[in-house]
């Protein structure tokens, strides 16, 4: 499992206005699935996928993100003496995950200038991104799947998965020719095509493996779709001087900012949950 993928960022700065007025102290990225806010899954992926040194990229506001992999002795103490061994040991393993430094976007100016708050922390290897309000639901860790691909492409490789053409325009767009099975090289990327003018629909979703020249032309990327600094159009930047590859995983993807899909990975997680899934699977026979 070692890969050279060691380092991972995880941009969770953004206002998730999708989600008010439920997001507007309380952050998209902590929003619980089941019994873990998603940052959680987020940063358990990253660890199953060999990565040590993870900086969340926070905004003022979501502290509450720092509190939850912070050592909390009192609770811990609390917990031991009322004999909750399960919770405690849930706890615990919290305070060892990975080495997680945080650092502020300022300004939300989109997601490409989260990523280059991550300059410094990543220093001159390639490093993985995990968006902090998406969950992957794969056999194999996707961020590992994308580590390994990278040790064979050595050049930047984003996850995709197949959307219906017709809601493609919602997503980052990836064109490219198929290399081999899942991998393709990239000829285009489109951030949000017009809607009804997506050419693939092979979208991004929301796990990528960079090289550090994306702080270069993320340096030169002027604001995009919806007046942000785009990571796609960085990341098409690239193109001129390298190939970027797109890898189609095997596996769900779960973008929680949004209320559609918050609540139906809830119910997901629920319905393969041994404690709730039968009574929650019941419930939903008897109410639909
Ligand atoms: P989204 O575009 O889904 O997040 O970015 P958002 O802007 O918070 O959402 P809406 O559209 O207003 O509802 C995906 C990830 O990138 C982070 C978000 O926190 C989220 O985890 N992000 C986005 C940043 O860190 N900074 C930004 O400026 C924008």
């Amino acid at each position: 499992m070692k890969t050279k993928i060691t380092k991972a960022v995880i941009p969770a700065a953004g206002f998730g206005t999708r989600l008010l007025p439920g997001t507007k102290a309380q952050p998209k990225e902590m929003l619980v699935v089941l019994d873990k806010p998603v940052i959680q899954y987020v940063v358990e992926e990253a660890v199953q996928s060999g990565i040590t040194d993870i900086l969340i990229i926070i905004s003022e506001g979501k502290e509450v993100l720092k509190t939850h992999f912070r050592p909390d002795e009192a609770l811990e103490k609390l917990l031991e003496e009322k004999g909750k061994h399960k919770e405690l040991e849930a706890i615990r393993s919290l305070n060892h995950l990975a080495n997680i430094q945080y650092v502020y976007q300022h300004e939300q100016k989109g997601l490409g200038d989260a990523v280059l708050c991550a300059e410094k922390f990543v220093g001159d290897k390639p490093f993985a991104v995990l968006l902090g309000d998406t969950i992957i639901e794969a056999v194999k860790p996707l961020t590992l799947q994308l580590a390994e691909v990278y040790e064979l492409i050595e050049n930047p490789v984003v996850s995709l998965q197949e959307v219906p053409l017709v809601i493609a325009h919602r997503y980052g767009v990836f064109v490219g020719d198929k290399v081999k099975e899942r991998l393709f090289s990239g000829t285009e990327l489109i951030e949000k095509p017009p809607v009804g003018k997506s050419p693939s629909n092979l979208v991004f979703s929301g796990r990528y493996v960079l090289t550090p020249d994306i702080f270069e032309a993320l340096r030169h990327t002027k604001p995009g779709v919806n007046n942000e600094i785009q990571l796609t159009d960085a990341i098409r930047m690239l193109m001129a001087h390298r190939k970027v590859y797109g890898w189609a995983f095997d596996g769900k993807r779960h973008d929680v900012g949004n209320k559609l899909d918050f609540i139906k990975t809830n119910v997901l997680f629920g319905l393969k949950n041994k404690e709730i899934g039968e009574e929650l699977r019941e419930w939903l026979r008897l109410e639909l």
